[in-house]
């Protein structure tokens, strides 16, 4: 269903890596909705080819960018807006990875040029768009920028390892840069705190499985789909939301605020 939410909106989409990714669901949804925009992952990712399906699929252009790199970022900004006709409505951070998980190696045993590298991809990537999207002055007053986050920013899931400290810094980052885009450009800057999904980087920490279905057992609504959050990030990019910023919203079925549930403490109890 579409309720032309985004109609005449431009944005950048980046981390649509195949079908099952966030940004994959949210480009769909954000085409949908009359939105325009480029779509963009690192260089790499591109040989998968994936995301040509999708560029075709939503009419866009892809424009290749490591996202550590300000150069990239740079010439991203500069190319999207070029081909888009105009300046930025929103922007999609769905972009996450750990070297020390993709190695195996335990939140106890880091290798801290992984650490470092991890960081940089995950949370520092952030502040590099939103610093290259503000010194070109390229969003649009009452834009959006969302990025994906995990509450293991918050609380301890332990094989998630040193996402969880990227990840805080990147809701960190959200709130500081936030500000500024807000005083100085009326620009909203969100982090959604989403459910476990069943995604490549998601599958990438270990337990994965039983980590989704503990989570599912949680939460009063259930686990939120990939779907679901493509839904709210559209939310988020609509008019309808121009005075939420610097927020960590939520988006995982209630179970931020749970202690237990009735399923959970069954698997617990004698009869
Ligand atoms: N899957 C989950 O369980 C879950 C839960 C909460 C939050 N998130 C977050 O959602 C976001 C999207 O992840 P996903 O689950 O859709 O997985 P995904 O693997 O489909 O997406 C991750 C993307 O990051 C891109 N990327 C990695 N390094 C990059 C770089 N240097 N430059 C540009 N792009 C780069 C990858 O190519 C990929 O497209 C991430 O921030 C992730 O941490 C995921």
């Amino acid at each position: 269903m579409s309720y032309n939410l985004l109609k005449g909106k431009r944005g950048i989409i980046f981390g649509a890596l195949d079908e099952n990714s966030i940004a994959w669901k949210t480009a769909e949804r954000i085409h949908e909705e009359g939105g325009t925009f480029v779509l963009t992952n690192a260089p790499i990712a591109m040989r998968m080819g994936k995301i040509k399906d999708l560029a075709e699929k939503t009419g866009s252009e892809i424009i290749p960018a490591d996202a550590t790199k300000v150069e990239d970022l740079e010439a991203l900004v500069d190319g999207a807006m070029e081909k888009l006709g105009g300046k930025l409505d929103f922007v999609l951070h769905s972009i996450g990875m750990s070297v020390n998980v993709r190695k195996g190696n335990h939140y106890t045993d880091m290798n801290y040029d992984y650490t470092t590298k991890g960081w940089d991809v995950s949370a520092v990537s952030f502040h590099k768009t939103m610093q290259s999207l503000y010194k070109k002055d390229a969003m649009n007053e009452w834009g959006s920028i969302v990025a994906l986050t995990y509450m293991a920013a918050q609380r301890v899931f332990p094989d998630y390892n040193d996402m969880a400290d990227n990840k805080a810094y990147l809701e960190s980052i959200a709130r500081s840069f936030g500000y500024f885009f807000g005083k100085d450009k009326k620009v909203r800057v969100n982090t959604i705190s989403q459910s476990p999904t069943p995604t490549t980087a998601g599958q990438g920490v270990k337990g994965f499985d039983g980590f989704i279905a503990y989570a599912d057992k949680m939460s009063p609504l259930g686990n939120a789909t990939a779907l679901d959050c493509a839904n709210y990030t559209v939310s988020l990019f609509s008019d309808l939301t121009k005075r939420v910023t610097l927020q960590n919203l939520f988006h995982d079925g209630g179970f931020s605020n749970m202690g237990v549930s009735q399923a959970v403490m069954e698997t617990f109890m004698d009869e």
